[in-house]
């Protein structure tokens, strides 16, 4: 019944392209899945689809920005690597689950779970109680554990690799829990607070995880035992091989490529084409040095492209009620990583213009 979960998965990978064929295969898993899970599949695969999303963030602005290719998690595809970014679709997919069901059962969504409720009224350091609704992540680890673990069918030590950082995901939802409190006391006096624990915010968990992903260890395997894959051979590695001093840490097994250049056999769009950022301000480290990182050092140039861009301006509250507005143009400023001009017949094209000045 578990191998129905693999339609549901691939399904959340392409919806990232087309939503429609998405919602249906989950409405078609929903028909057929096995009962006892129907009522968590819809919040699963909404949890794995916000960890996409979230991964298509935290990597917009790098040579691997998380496409849709990569994101099948599924142990049926031969090509499966076991890179860093391996490491960080597994442990943001887990966390978007385990983040999702956790939202749910504290807003009352599912019948048999709701707030962790169990320390209210006891004290929880100088000055305040437990009190009001903590988020009740060990529910949420659960349904997370359950789907999403189950994906993985080998036992070598890709599918270690794989289930450690399944499992670092799920410890970054509760890393990143944070106290909240509220007063009370004789007007305001804060002299007793009642406090609960609470998820953070989506966006700082992805933070969080890019920063474990920055972290992230290579752990040395011997090259035939990887390359065993998923074969029986493969059911070599014991998981204290991954030891447990690092297991909220990232881990991958393989060093990845340098995506820079277009191969299809190893599913790698490259970089050629790509919008990166110049000239703009107040943006972060990551988005400063996208042209660098995306066209330069990928023997690309940077090109710019002016754009015409009309947006609303001058706009004005009209008594009573309307606001209207001018259709303001401006220019844009765009820029791409592009082939450079004598480069653009590639190494072939080379060649034959060799040719053709020697005659
Ligand atoms: C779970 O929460 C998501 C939003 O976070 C919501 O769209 C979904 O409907 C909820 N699931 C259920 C069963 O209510
Ligand atoms: C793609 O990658 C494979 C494996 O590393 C390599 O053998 C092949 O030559 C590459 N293809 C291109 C077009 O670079
Ligand atoms: C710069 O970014 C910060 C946070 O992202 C924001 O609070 C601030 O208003 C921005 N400043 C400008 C000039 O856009």
């Amino acid at each position: 019944a578990m191998g129905d979960l693999l339609i549901l998965w691939v399904a959340v990978g392409i919806s990232c392209a087309t939503f429609s064929s998405s919602a249906w295969s989950v409405n078609n898993f929903l028909i057929t899945g096995p009962k006892a899970y129907l009522t968590y599949t819809t919040s699963v695969a909404l949890g794995a689809q916000s960890g996409i999303e979230e991964c298509k963030f935290q990597f917009a602005w790098e040579r691997w920005n998380c496409p849709e290719n990569a994101l099948q998690l599924s142990t049926h595809n031969r090509l499966r690597s076991a890179t860093r970014e391996t490491s960080f679709i597994h442990a943001i997919s887990s966390a978007g689950v385990m983040y999702t069901i956790t939202k749910n059962c504290s807003m009352g969504d599912f019948e048999n779970c709701g707030c962790d409720e169990s320390k209210n009224g006891k004290t929880g350091g100088h000055g305040w109680i437990w009190g009001g609704c903590s988020d009740n992540v060990e529910f949420g680890e659960r349904i997370s554990k359950l789907f999403v673990d189950s994906l993985e069918k080998g036992k070598d030590a890709r599918a270690l690799m794989n289930l450690h950082n399944n499992r670092a995901g799920r410890l970054a939802v509760r890393a990143t829990m944070k106290r909240t409190c509220k007063c009370h006391g004789i007007s305001g006096s804060c002299s007793i607070q009642t406090c609960w624990l609470q998820l953070a915010d989506f966006r700082e968990m992805g933070d969080y995880l890019k920063a474990k992903y920055d972290q992230a260890l290579k752990i040395e395997m011997d090259k035939r035992q990887l390359r065993a894959g998923n074969s029986a051979e493969g059911g070599w590695a014991p998981t204290e091989a991954f030891l447990p001093s690092v297991e909220a840490e990232l881990i991958f097994l393989e060093e990845s490529p340098d995506y820079c250049t277009h191969n299809s056999s190893l599913g790698i769009y490259g970089t050629e084409g790509r919008e990166c950022l110049q000239n703009t301000h107040n943006t972060s480290r990551q988005e400063q040095h996208s042209c660098g990182r995306l066209c330069t050092e990928c023997g690309l140039q940077v090109e710019e492209k002016r754009t015409e861009a009309i947006s609303s301006c001058n706009c004005k509250f009209q008594w009573c009620c309307t606001v209207k507005c001018d259709q303001c143009r401006h220019v844009v400023n765009k820029y791409y990583c592009t082939r450079s001009p004598g480069d653009t017949l590639g190494v072939c094209g080379w060649r034959l213009s060799h040719l053709s000045h020697r005659r």
